[in-house]
């Protein structure tokens, strides 16, 4: 099977010890049928031959902006490309790009082009966690380039230790490209209602009860169905991370609030994703006044929020498809499974708080799918926009097959 035929790649690769990796991925892109034009910085020259890729994609390897007093048409070249990918992608190649340059021919394409960038960053731990390169990455995903985000485990040299930094390993990579070349709009007509974040619910004026949601879960997902081409609204609490382009947001604060914008965003829509973590818990009596320390310490009443799944469940349009998320820490999928059927899902995403790389606050998410009718399915540790990705694919799946299955 050649998925890929008559496709057309840019594959940029920089002076990263992972460049060793990317010779499988150019093979792997060549062998599912894709036109891949390598473009090499000159460190990357340094690494591989470029003799290497010519011979693996069957098409010369370019180098320079100017080379034999030839100009390079790096226009043209960044034209013809439905899809740049960067791998490895090295902390001073996401400098320049994050800066605009184009003093070499990788950023001057990545200037003249208008088709979706990946980049798949690979660098020593340090260099990935240095602020520089936390500020360059957000700054390349608010222009809207998708980051692989590098794994963790041994890094190349054998000195190094095992933190973040190592670069996706080439079938990862190979899945994230094949997303971008789905045809365009897999989603397109479909009204998509997500959550994300948590709630807050006030104590008094300056003081609430919430909980350790980011948000970027529910912000992925929202991502994902967007290039999909659905009609997303976002409901969200507050959220760590921006959100993306061409979403609609509703804003809340309180678990109450997000009930409400639920009941009024299900109209018409064919899937909701509650992927907020809404405050289970509120203060009885919220304080008209900041409650002074001099006061003492009084007890706090509390009582429990709506629950927003059951509470919204009379205003699902029929067959519409609801995706629930269950983030525990004992019983992982037991409790899951409890879930799914009292609150009348299709799916749910079960994941473990307590598991390093998964749950809140981080990028990555390690998640098992459980359904009524199929057995509960494992995905490795991933990043949080490829998790998003798998989950759409199911629900694509599901639609395929018919019904919602409820
Ligand atoms: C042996 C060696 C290995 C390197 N590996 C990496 C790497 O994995 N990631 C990285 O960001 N830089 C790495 N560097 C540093 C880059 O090669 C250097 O920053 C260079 O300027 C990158 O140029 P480019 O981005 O134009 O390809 C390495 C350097 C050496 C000498």
């Amino acid at each position: 099977m050649r998925p890929f035929s008559g496709r057309r790649i840019l594959l940029g690769v920089t002076g990263g010890i992972a460049s060793y990796k990317t010779v499988s991925l150019a093979r792997l892109l060549a062998q599912a049928g894709a036109d891949v034009d390598v473009v090499m910085t000159r460190s990357a020259r340094e690494f591989v031959g470029a003799v290497t890729f010519e011979a693996l994609t069957a098409r010369p390897v370019h180098v320079d902006l100017i080379a034999d007093g030839h100009a390079l048409d790096h226009i043209a070249l960044a034209k013809q490309n439905e899809v740049i990918v960067v791998a490895p992608a090295t902390a001073d190649f996401i400098s320049r790009a994050a800066a605009g340059r184009a003093d070499d021919l990788l950023t001057a394409c990545l200037l003249a082009n208008a088709s979706p960038v990946l980049i798949v960053p690979a660098m020593n731990d340090r260099m990935w966690s240095h602020p520089q390169t936390v500020a360059n990455v957000a700054h390349l995903r608010r222009l809207g380039y998708a980051v692989l985000e590098p794994g963790t485990g041994p890094l190349a040299s054998p000195d190094e230790g095992a933190g973040q930094g190592r670069m996706r390993e080439p079938e990862e990579i190979l899945a994230a490209v094949a997303r971008f070349l789905e045809p365009a709009g897999a989603l397109s007509g479909k009204r998509v209602v997500v959550t994300a974040g948590p709630t807050r619910e006030p104590i008094d004026p300056v003081r609430f009860i919430s909980n350790r949601s980011s948000g970027k879960m529910g912000v992925a997902i929202a991502r994902a169905a967007k290039r999909r081409g659905a009609e997303v609204t976002l409901i969200a609490g507050p959220l760590e991370v921006p959100v993306p382009e061409g979403v609609s947001v509703i804003r809340v604060e309180r678990t109450s609030e997000m009930a409400d914008a639920v009941r009024a965003a299900l109209v018409g829509a064919n899937l909701l994703v509650m992927a907020a973590a809404p405050a289970d818990f509120r203060p009885r009596a919220v304080a008209g006044a900041k409650l002074k320390k001099s006061a003492g310490l009084a007890p706090i009443a509390l009582e429990q929020t709506d629950d927003i799944l059951n509470s919204t469940r009379d205003a699902r349009p029929k067959g519409c498809v609801v995706v629930g998320f269950a983030l525990e820490t004992n019983d992982i999928l037991a409790n899951a499974a409890a879930k799914l059927e009292s609150k009348g899902l299709d799916f749910i995403v079960a994941n473990d708080a307590t598991e390093t790389g998964a749950g809140f606050g981080g990028d990555t998410n390690r998640v098992t799918i459980l359904t009524k009718t199929t057995k509960p399915e494992t995905l490795p540790l991933m990043s949080k926009d490829a998790v998003a990705d798998a989950i759409l694919d199911r629900v694509e799946l599901l639609w395929k097959d018919g019904a919602s299955g409820r």
